[in-house]
């Protein structure tokens, strides 16, 4: 058994937010995939998600499986996880929640519709596609949860977006940690992830390269995190050797944010 499989036999990794080719779901993705994990990429984006999931398919000959998801539709959800029930790929295991949408907007020009979409986006999603994921999880007797937070909920925001997302993020957390006690009877880990500053197109046509300098300036380790910076740790916390480890927020900033 390598390090960052489960204990149980073959199991599914879900994973949200995969459209993005430079992104954290992505890296994510393709990192389940190289430990061995079969895998189901969901995203917003039909066409990405399923040319990200071929990609990935190919390269590692594990199954996969694309479906479009908007995880702040119930229905949705609903849909894009009854795909894997009816698909022959291994029972699930992981689900990590990446998908996600920063908000640099000052909050006096936060409109209600701006907030709501971003808390919808951040943090109801999570919420759908845990409760969604869950029944299985406690059914097939292994269960790993982890949900992306951000320096942002924990410094007031500030590095780049601002109160929508703080509040979103911050939420992610209590929803984690409340989460983790509920579902530590079954054996089932649900653990944050919070990011300093990634190099991903999560900020594209907002900074330019000077910008993006000066961030990386201020990151005690002198640079951005790759997004398999980011998908190493969320793999980690979903393998059999992370299974006495939940309720965390796990920074990953470079020194950003030490606590
Ligand atoms: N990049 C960073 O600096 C950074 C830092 C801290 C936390 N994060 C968090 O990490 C996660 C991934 O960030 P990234 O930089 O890879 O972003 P990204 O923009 O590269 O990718 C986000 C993906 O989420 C998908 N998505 C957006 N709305 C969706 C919806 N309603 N339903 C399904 N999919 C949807 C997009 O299509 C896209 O593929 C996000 O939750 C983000 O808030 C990022």
């Amino acid at each position: 058994m390598s390090a960052y499989q489960t204990d149980v036999g073959p199991r599914t990794a879900v994973v949200t937010g995969v459209g993005s080719r430079r992104g954290i779901g992505y890296a994510t993705a393709k990192r389940f995939a190289e430990e061995g994990w079969a895998v189901a990429g969901l995203d917003l984006d039909t066409d990405a998600v399923t040319a990200a999931m071929d990609q990935i398919g190919t390269d590692h000959g594990v199954p996969t499986l694309a479906h479009r998801v908007d995880v702040t539709d119930e229905s949705s959800v609903r849909e894009a996880m009854g795909s894997l029930r009816q698909s022959d790929l291994p029972p699930l295991g992981a689900l990590a929640n990446i998908a996600g949408v920063p908000s640099p907007v000052p909050f006096l020009e936060v409109s209600a519709e701006l907030w709501h979409r971003v808390l919808d986006i951040n943090l109801t999603g999570t919420f759908l596609m845990c409760r969604e994921a869950l029944p299985a999880m406690i059914d097939g007797g292994y269960g790993r949860i982890v949900n992306m937070s951000s320096v942002s909920a924990q410094m007031g925001g500030g590095v780049f977006s601002k109160t929508p997302y703080s509040a979103a993020k911050a939420g992610v957390l209590g929803l984690t940690r409340s989460l983790a006690r509920e579902m530590a009877e079954h054996g089932i880990t649900v653990n944050a992830v919070s990011p300093g500053i990634v190099d991903t197109d999560i900020r594209a046509g907002a900074t330019n390269e000077e910008d993006e300098a000066r961030l990386s300036a201020t990151v005690p380790l002198r640079r951005q995190a790759t997004a398999g910076d980011i998908a190493a740790l969320v793999v980690f916390l979903s393998s059999a050797d992370a299974a006495y480890i939940t309720g965390g927020t796990h920074n990953i900033n470079g020194g950003s944010y030490i606590a």
